[in-house]
């Protein structure tokens, strides 16, 4: 097992955010709820407390017992954590006059403490908070201020115990990470061998003991995380391993067949089902997005399940679900933020065993790892895709006709987006058709044919999104080749809206 930090969590919108920092100094880490803090656990070398929705004072305020950590392990309180440890032990804590939120100068610092190690002087720091450490217990010693806090680090004198009240995990704390790396790396001793490579052999080692000679079958999507998935999980167990990869009628232009000999040449034991007739079927005179998506995913599940069941004697189901899916399931505020499970149900209904080999890993680490696999970077760096495909983006009902439409455009647009080496800087493109015919007049006639909207968003996450800043030479010469090329379309649209309000997908 691999030395890690335990990150506990208190409910804060960053603590993903800490969590990757950790990762990105090589160190790996986990994000545990605030009250799940492992009993007894070598592999720990140290403990970050999160920040909190809540105030120290607020009846659901989350409260842990320190005693259980502090002293056995190393431990930085990351904002509420530092109050909490404050609080806790006698200090005070207050409401903030004026809400702390925003930039703030660090401007005395105790230049020999060890968190401090290279830290410049008036560094800027990121404050978000509505309550503030007024005074600290008699044995816990201010470190540092702010122009605008008195009490912005402490430690507790002859411990291995700090606690800021600025966020080091955020882009806006100019010497976060260095303050971060003094504590991972200065106090912790973590080594930083964390790696795609040591991530592979352990996980490949650890899938061996697991699954034993045990079969299992993984559904691909063609996205980036199951396709890793499925790569790792081949080098672990090869033909055990059973993949497969269900055309709905729903995907880009040539996707099944290229997507499908991707997997042959990576040397995966796949199976493609073409069961784009069963889709059709249930899809016709189907308007209701909501309705589209069940049929959707309920109709892979039948899919796949039937597939499965052509195997004998499976006995594990794995899954590409990634860190930030189990740290939003495991959200302690219980606020759902993504809905998106096109495979929920699935375990349940086959009485399998689930195996998630990444779920520990964000989504930049499982292309690393990836990469490090000797995967084709076409597929490694492919842009999300939704799970019910172009069934999302073909607004009304769905036919064969309008599928085709569609792909036409989406293709000349994605592979627009490739030419002019646009494709890597968006997050996410592709077109929409949207239920609207407009007049136009082509040669000599005059047209009565569809209109499409382009869509295409830069995020970091897909949780928020602006619209891409396109050229206009682009947009004009995809809008015109589209219009040339794809029959039944006269009208080209760009969307500009951002996400909030909207979304990133039409339906
Ligand atoms: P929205 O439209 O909610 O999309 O802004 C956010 C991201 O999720 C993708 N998306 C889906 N992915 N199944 C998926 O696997 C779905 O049903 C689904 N709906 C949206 C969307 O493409 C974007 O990347």
């Amino acid at each position: 097992m691999h030395e890690k930090i335990v990150i506990l969590d208190f409910g804060s919108q960053t603590t993903q955010l800490i969590g990757r920092r950790v990762r990105e100094l090589d160190t790996y880490c986990e994000i545990i709820p605030y009250n799940k803090f492992p009993k007894e656990d070598s592999t720990i070398k140290g403990v970050i407390l999160s920040g909190s929705p809540f105030s120290v004072y607020d009846e659901n305020a989350f409260q842990v017992d320190l005693n259980e950590i502090c002293g056995k392990y190393p431990v930085l309180g990351i904002c509420y954590g530092a109050q909490f440890m404050a609080y806790t032990n006698g200090g005070k804590v207050e409401p903030a006059g004026t809400r702390e939120y925003g930039r703030a100068h660090l401007t005395s610092f105790c230049q020999d403490n060890v968190l401090f190690k290279g830290v410049r002087e008036n560094t800027q720091v990121w404050m978000s908070h509505g309550d503030t450490i007024t005074a600290v217990p008699d044995n816990f010693k201010k470190i540092a201020s702010t122009d605008k806090v008195e009490i912005a680090a402490y430690q507790l004198e002859g411990e291995q115990v700090w606690g800021v009240q600025f966020h080091p995990e955020v882009f806006h704390s100019e010497d976060g990470t260095q303050i971060l790396k003094n504590f991972v790396v200065d106090v912790c001793g973590c080594k930083q061998d964390w790696s795609p490579g040591s991530f592979i052999e352990s996980t490949v080692a650890e899938l061996k003991v697991q699954l034993g000679d045990d079969k299992v079958v993984l559904a691909l999507s063609g996205g980036v995380d199951s396709s890793v998935a499925a790569v790792l999980l081949n080098r672990a167990i090869g033909k055990n391993l059973t993949c497969i990869f269900v055309d709905h009628g729903l995907l880009r232009k040539n996707e099944f067949k290229n997507v499908l000999d991707d997997y042959e040449c990576l040397g995966l034991n796949v199976i493609g089902v073409d069961a784009r007739a069963k889709f059709f079927a249930e899809l016709a005179g189907v308007t209701e997005p909501e309705r589209k998506r069940k049929i959707i995913g309920k109709g892979f599940i039948d899919v796949f399940d039937e597939e499965a069941h052509k195997i004998k004697d499976v006995k594990w189901l794995a899954q590409g679900t990634i860190y930030p899916d189990c740290i939003e399931s495991l959200s302690i505020t219980g606020t759902v933020i993504k809905s998106h499970h096109n495979v929920g149900g699935l375990p349940e209904k086959m009485n399998l065993k689930l195996c998630e080999p990444l779920r520990l890993l964000f989504k930049d680490e499982v292309r690393r790892v990836g990469r490090e696999l000797g995967m084709p970077d076409h597929l490694i760096s492919r842009h999300p895709f939704p799970g019910p495909g172009l069934g999302v983006r073909i607004l009304g009902d769905i036919t064969l006709e309008k599928v085709n439409i569609l792909q036409e455009a989406d293709d000349i647009f994605i592979q627009g987006l490739r030419d002019w080496h646009l494709y890597d800087k968006v997050w996410q493109a592709g077109v929409i058709l949207l239920p609207v015919q407009s007049v136009g007049v082509m040669g000599d006639e005059r047209t009565y044919e569809r209109a499409v909207a382009l869509r295409a968003v830069t995020s970091t996450d897909g949780m928020t999104a602006d619209w891409a800043h396109l050229p206009y030479e682009f947009l004009g010469k995809i809008s015109n080749d589209i219009i040339n090329k794809v029959k039944g379309v006269n009208r080209v649209t760009y969307d500009i809206s951002s996400k909030p309000p909207a979304t990133i997908e039409w339906e």
